[in-house]
């Protein structure tokens, strides 16, 4: 197998949005333009939530306008609803982000709301952004596991997987949100939602909270998908998902793929780099296994 694979680096958002301790805007800044000169085409810059629900993306409007935008490269952000349009919009992103679920127990927590109220919470969401000429990715959430209600019907993921792409989402993320999906149940949920929708327009987002996620991925690709969301150092997790780990981390999907012959456009010494200093800030140790073998040993 080969050929090129586009990572969507999620870590200045996903990565960042469950740290307690509020991290200063120069810092979400120098981590977004370091992924962008890493060579990752798309980086999450951030989520036009309510600071009440996540205050670490509270700043948001501020770290899109400071980043020096490099050609060529996406800064996708969180909008569940027309009011975190309209900051995305002003904050000239270019690509938005509307965040669904296959569970009903996990939408409530996550955007207060059912999913079907959210489907229709997207609607005007994903028309303005068409009128405006801002691309729309869906997330679809809880699609290998829900941590309030267990399993997750690979039917039911399906279905809000269709839903978002047929009101104009031009990309489907497919998140396993607490981590504990395997690669064949991977497969399977992959087929089911393929079925609905082109491979094409589908995204693997992995947490790696029971260590399957490159697995996943790899399970994934031979489905057919070629779009990953991934995050440096493994950094991540979801408020509203407790005990979920950290998104795959990027060094180690790029160094799997670099080595099997893929290509993704990003430069693994410069994102274990990136890694060893945003683990340095956040103080703690980096969470991705190939920077911890690669970086230096005292
Ligand atoms: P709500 O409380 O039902 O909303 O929250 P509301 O409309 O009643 O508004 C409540 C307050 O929030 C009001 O302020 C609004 O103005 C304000 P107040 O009058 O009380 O001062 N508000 C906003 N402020 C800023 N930006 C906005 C906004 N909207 C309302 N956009 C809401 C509903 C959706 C807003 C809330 O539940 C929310 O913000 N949730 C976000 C949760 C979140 O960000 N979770 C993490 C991201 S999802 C994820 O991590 C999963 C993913 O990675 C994939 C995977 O791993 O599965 C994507
Ligand atoms: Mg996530």
């Amino acid at each position: 197998m080969s050929g090129q694979i586009s990572i969507v680096e999620v870590g200045p958002r996903d990565g960042l949005q469950n740290e307690k301790q509020i991290i200063d805007v120069e810092t979400k800044v120098a981590l977004v333009e370091r992924l962008a000169s890493a060579g990752l085409k798309s980086v999450e810059a951030g989520a036009f939530v309510s600071p009440k629900w996540v205050p670490q993306m509270a700043a948001s409007d501020e770290v899109m306008a400071k980043i020096k935008r490099a050609p060529g490269v996406s800064y996708p952000v969180l909008t569940p609803n027309m009011r975190g349009f309209e900051g995305a919009r002003d904050a000239n992103a270019d690509t938005v982000a509307v965040f669904g679920a296959a569970s009903e127990s996990f939408s409530q927590k996550n955007i207060n709301c059912s999913i079907e109220e959210s489907l229709e919470r997207f609607r005007p969401v994903i028309d303005a952004a068409k009128a405006d000429g801002i691309r729309v990715r869906g997330y679809v959430s809880c699609v290998l596991g829900c941590p309030y209600e267990g399993d997750v019907p690979v039917a039911q993921v399906a279905r809000v997987s269709k839903a978002l792409f047929e009101m104009g989402c031009c990309e489907i993320s497919l998140g396993d949100t607490i981590g504990v999906g395997t690669p064949t149940r991977t497969k399977d949920m992959i087929r089911a939602v393929a079925d609905e929708i082109p491979v094409d327009a589908l995204a693997g987002h992995f947490h790696d909270t029971y260590g399957q996620a490159l697995a996943n991925i790899w399970a994934a690709m031979d489905e057919g998908v070629k779009t990953f969301d991934t995050s440096v150092s493994g950094l991540g997790g979801c408020p509203y998902a407790k005990g979920a780990s950290g998104n795959v981390a990027t060094e180690d999907v790029v160094y799997s793929l670099h080595d099997s012959g893929f290509e993704t456009g990003a430069s693994l010494n410069a994102l274990i780099e990136t890694s060893i200093w945003i683990s340095e800030k956040l103080g703690r140790a980096p969470q991705s296994k190939v920077t911890l073998a690669r970086m230096p040993k005292d």
